[in-house]
């Protein structure tokens, strides 16, 4: 899969699905190629042209008119050096200089991928991978970068890494270093990228990419409902089904950034790791910094294609533990149904309701801990609010499981309110900088999770509880961003780690936590979808997409995170009218069929239910458990996207392509409106399939496709088809 040219210094790196193509140029600089579909011989024709572009030095060591680094498509770009372009990384020297050039070293090409010490990262099988580990010095600094590219036999991917070694007894200061950057030739794209805010996370936005530089980021120390840090630059006539796209997801959780810069020469470059805003990092001799993993996707069939790359590989290289390629529980969470105001009784009569209904796991939302009686205190109390449930919260969990259901619990193990015995206790454990006063948000501080002793403190008190509840599940929640960061442990100095660093001890601390209970199931959670990232699922193989549970909102959520997240990871829940965030009333119906698009539950009180609704949710659970593998872990396809029009359709198919399940969605209704024609994807051409609609060739299903119900009436109303491949009649 890998291979070197030792003659023309030419790195390939291939799989049948990709191609990844790098040179050492003259003086060792690492030049790009090429990336996209695979090539079986590339000739080496390609190289760089000489040309005279004034004002662009000659690197150092050429005198060379014609070769610049300032014109050549680089492979990890500093800057300093006669390369004016966007860097990927600045690092301070003793001398006040921040000139650093890395050349080409060495290599090594590698079965198998080594392991990213403390950070979430991609695995698998060592024979189905190749890495190649490139090595580049700068000789004045003793400074060693490593650049690493691993690929996958099954995936039209490469995964990338960067890292910094000091090999000089004097410290340096990384100011900038990102995972990978990647220069595209001259051709027209666009920009597509997941933007929002609390309750409308991962808007779908694309725009052309012109000249100048356009940053896409996150600087609220974690990766943020705001900014996702995933993108995708595609060929301008790219859309779902066709055309060439490249993806670049980041697998941090941190704040993270995307820089494209397009050059005078219409040449476009990607920069993505970690954000480089209040970050530093002292390097003292023998000293590593190890940047982030961002996995480059590949697709020549459009964005679905791209996506089911994502899908892929993130079910199968980057989820771990028992609930890998596990179905997952339908849950019913006490939130939405009882805020803060409940006690054994309601919650007894939920549960109650819920085994009638079919639920299978009962979560205990906020609330169950300290004094906590609403949001202005308690957290970093891991303990039971003694009054709140009769039983107490061991006999609860106990009654839920001896009534047939799973046992959840809520937590925010990162946060500390003002108001609580931890933070009276520990005033010095949250961020903060001396003399000054921490900003509140949501009435609470963040827990310095840089620190040991905090990590131990809270682990302790999670450990005490989990060996005493049954617990089954845990919402992993996180309500705030971090402001004030400052570490009373560490140096002046070294203040500009604090953010990452505080990452690094959050990963450790959930290595330790899930790998001691690998039994539990856990939910990443941030105010609904704030870290849904790939560091997160790392640890956690599902998360809350939004806070937003209004059917219609979740439309353009769902549609913008199945981008690039499998519908394994999205939780998606039932709720009640009007919605509690958009005061919008919508059917039942819709409610179930977007919910059922993910991992299904269900967010209400069920007590206030009426007999047809029962009845109408008994049988969204029932269709979901009938089918609950596909839904879950279904190729999933996108038909017509929310952000286009007023109609929205999505699929699931099969690894056999024996079945498939089609949702359709309308938002407003109009007279005399046009029909609208579903073209499904991804079926046999070769087979029949029964549905509702009678018996179809599968080529006849995805070339004509089939009318919507045309008398479906009302705003918000929503369709589901099942296909069921059959044997062939006889004719
Ligand atoms: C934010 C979460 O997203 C909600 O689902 C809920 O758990 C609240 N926090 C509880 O405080």
């Amino acid at each position: 899969m890998i291979t070197f040219d030792q003659t023309n210094h030419i790195f390939h790196l291939s799989n049948g699905r990709i191609s990844y193509v790098m040179q050492i140029e003259e003086g060792g600089n690492l030049a790009h190629i090429y990336y996209g579909k695979y090539l079986a011989h590339y000739s080496g024709g390609y190289r760089y042209p000489r040309i005279d572009r004034s004002f662009s030095p000659n690197p150092p060591g050429s005198k060379d008119r014609l070769f610049s680094l300032d014109t050549l498509m680089m492979e990890f770009p500093g800057n300093g050096f006669g390369d004016f372009r966007e860097a990927a990384y600045d690092i301070g020297h003793q001398n006040g200089s921040h000139v650093t050039h890395f050349v080409y070293q060495g290599h090594e090409i590698m079965q198998g991928k080594p392991v990213l010490a403390g950070l979430p990262q991609t695995y698998g099988d060592a024979d189905a991978i190749e890495t190649l580990c490139l090595s580049l010095i700068d000789e004045t600094a003793k400074l060693e970068l490593k650049l690493s590219y691993s690929i996958f036999s099954d995936t039209a991917a490469i995964v990338r890494s960067s890292q910094l070694i000091n090999h000089h007894e004097q410290q340096v200061r990384i100011e900038q270093f990102a995972s990978q950057s990647i220069d595209f030739p001259n051709r027209p794209l666009d920009l597509i990228h997941l933007h929002g805010a609390w309750a409308r996370e991962r808007q779908m936005t694309r725009e052309s990419i012109q000249i100048g530089t356009k940053r896409l980021d996150s600087k609220r120390g974690s990766s943020s409902h705001q900014q996702n840090p995933f993108s995708i630059l595609a060929d301008p006539q790219t859309n779902e089904v066709q055309g060439t796209c490249f993806g670049f997801s980041l697998i941090y959780s941190g704040s993270h950034e995307t820089v494209i810069e397009r050059d005078p020469y219409q040449q476009t470059r990607v920069i993505m790791g970690i954000n480089r805003d209040h970050f530093n990092w002292q390097l003292n001799q023998g000293d590593i910094f190890q940047a982030p993993e961002v996995v480059l996707a590949y697709s020549d069939q459009g964005l679905n294609q791209l996506s089911h790359v994502y899908h892929d590989f993130y079910d199968q290289h980057l989820i771990r533990g028992n609930f890998k390629n596990k179905e997952r529980p339908i849950l019913i969470n006490n939130w939405e149904a009882t805020y803060f105001d409940f006690d054994e009784d309601k919650l007894d009569h939920l549960v109650d309701e819920a085994k009638a209904l079919g639920i299978e796991l009962f979560v205990l939302d906020d609330g169950w801990f300290g004094q906590r009686e609403d949001d202005q205190t308690s957290l970093g109390d891991w303990f039971e609010n003694e009054g709140k449930l009769a039983s107490g919260l061991a006999g609860f969990a106990k009654k839920v499981k001896d009534r047939g259901l799973q046992f959840g619990l809520w937590l925010e193990p990162e946060m500390v309110s003002g108001d609580s015995e931890l933070y009276r206790s520990h005033p010095e454990w949250r961020l903060e900088v001396p003399q000054r006063q921490p900003a509140l948000s949501r009435s609470q501080y963040v827990l310095d999770f840089s620190r040991q002793d905090v990590r131990d403190h809270i682990y302790q008190q999670l450990q005490k509880l989990f060996d005493r509840v049954p617990i089954d599940y845990i919402k992993w929640d996180m309500n705030r961003n971090m402001s004030d960061v400052y570490s009373l442990l560490l140096d002046p100095a070294q203040q500009g780690e604090v953010a990452h660093r505080y990452m690094l001890g959050l990963y450790d601390f959930l290595e330790k936590l899930t790998t001691a209970y690998p039994q539990i199931l856990f939910e990443g959670c941030s105010g609904g979808g704030g870290r849904f990232d790939p560091g997160f699922l790392y640890y956690m193989p599902q998360i809350w997409t939004s806070d937003n549970t209004d059917a219609i909102a979740r439309l353009k959520i769902q549609y913008g995170t199945s981008l690039v997240y499998p519908p394994s990871t999205m939780g998606s829940h039932v709720s009640a009218v009007p919605n509690h965030q958009t005061h919008r009333i919508t059917d039942l119906s819709i409610r179930g069929h977007v919910a059922m698009s993910g991992l299904l539950g269900y967010e209400l009180d069920l007590t206030q239910l009426t007999t047809a609704e029962k009845t109408a949710i008994k049988e969204q659970i029932h269709v979901y458990k009938e089918h609950r593998h596909l839904l879950q872990f279904g190729r999933f396809v996108r038909l017509l996207s929310p952000f286009e029009g007023n109609d929205t359709a999505w699929m699931y198919i099969s690894q056999d392509r024996s079945e498939a399940m089609v949702f359709y969605f309308r938002v407003l209704a109009e007279a005399s409106a046009p029909l609208v024609t579903l073209k499904l994807q991804g079926l046999d051409a070769e087979k029949q399939y029964a549905s509702d609609l009678g018996i179809q060739g599968g080529d006849e299903l995805m070339q004509i496709g089939f009318y919507v119900d045309p008398h479906l009436a009302g705003d918000y109303a929503s369709q589901m088809y099942h296909f069921k491949a059959i044997d062939k009649p006889e004719m």
